[in-house]
């Protein structure tokens, strides 16, 4: 069989680096490109922009950011590959702009890629469908402090598997300061906390009368992430176009 061939958007940063090194020791795809904004030596040929792309490929990782997004995509379409879109802190523009892509073109987004927080999304809607509007939920996500976003693009992931128990009518409330008020049963808490190099940590807790439930996933290593995009990137190869997620991944 064929290697999967893939281009990583952001190959110079933290997960650019850890698919590079991890795709080193893999049978089944390999790197043939970058793009990346500040590009350097990293034993692949980096470019600035995809239109510099020589390169044939099958596949796009990308771990950069919300920025450009539509080179990337434009570049996907037109060269028909896939992509996956790992990159968190997407606006609402971009997503309508991803869903429109998803017509001509094989997409892949998650703001997860480990199989313990796609685990968790199903234990939190579960929980808040048996525990209902008696239990507060607050999630609070720690991350270090070089992240761009916030809140992180998992704690909305896991806020609306929590708030499709509840028909979508809880709103997202980041953060408090000042005089508040009591909490009201239409919110949903979500609080950032950044430090130090914590790689990733989401709880969601679940705060009843005289008792409290917190759901709680820890990554350890960045690996966990660029491990989940190359599998992404060896399903989506040949996809026909459509928007994929975990589940799909999960499911075949
Ligand atoms: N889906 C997941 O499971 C998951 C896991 C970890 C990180 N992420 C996301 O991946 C992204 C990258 O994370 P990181 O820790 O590697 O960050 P990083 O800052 O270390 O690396 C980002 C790299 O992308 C480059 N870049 C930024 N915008 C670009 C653009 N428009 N075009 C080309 N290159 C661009 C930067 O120069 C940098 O080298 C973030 O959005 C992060 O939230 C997602």
């Amino acid at each position: 069989m064929e290697k999967t061939r893939i281009i990583i958007c952001g190959a110079c940063g933290k997960m650019g680096g850890n698919v590079l090194s991890l795709l080193l020791g893999d049978d089944e795809a390999e790197a043939v490109a970058g793009v990346d904004l500040y590009p350097r030596e990293i034993g692949v040929p980096v470019y600035k922009t995809f239109a510099e792309v020589q390169e044939q490929a099958d596949v796009i990782i990308d771990f950069s950011s919300g920025e450009n997004l539509v080179e990337r995509l434009d570049y996907a379409k037109t060269n028909g590959l896939g992509i996956v879109l790992a990159s968190t802190g997407f606006t609402k523009e971009d997503l309508a702009l991803i869903d429109e892509y998803a017509k001509s073109t094989a997409i892949f987004k998650t703001a997860n890629l480990s199989l313990g927080v796609n685990l968790m999304q199903a234990l939190c809607k579960a929980a808040a469908q048996v525990l209902g509007d008696n239990f507060d939920v607050e999630i609070i996500e720690r991350h270090h402090n070089l992240k761009k976003d916030a809140p992180s693009g998992t704690a909305l992931m896991l806020a609306d598997s929590v708030n499709e128990a509840f028909d979508n009518q809880k709103r997202y409330v980041n953060g408090r300061e000042g005089i508040v008020g009591a909490r009201t049963k239409a919110e949903i808490g979500i609080h950032a906390v950044r430090g130090g190099t914590i790689v990733g940590e989401h709880e969601v807790m679940f705060a009843g009368e005289d008792e409290t439930i917190t759901i709680t996933h820890t990554a350890t290593s960045k690996r966990v992430f660029a491990a989940g995009a190359i599998r992404a990137a060896k399903f989506l190869k040949g996809k026909p176009a459509g928007y994929y997620q975990m589940k799909d991944l999960l499911s075949e």
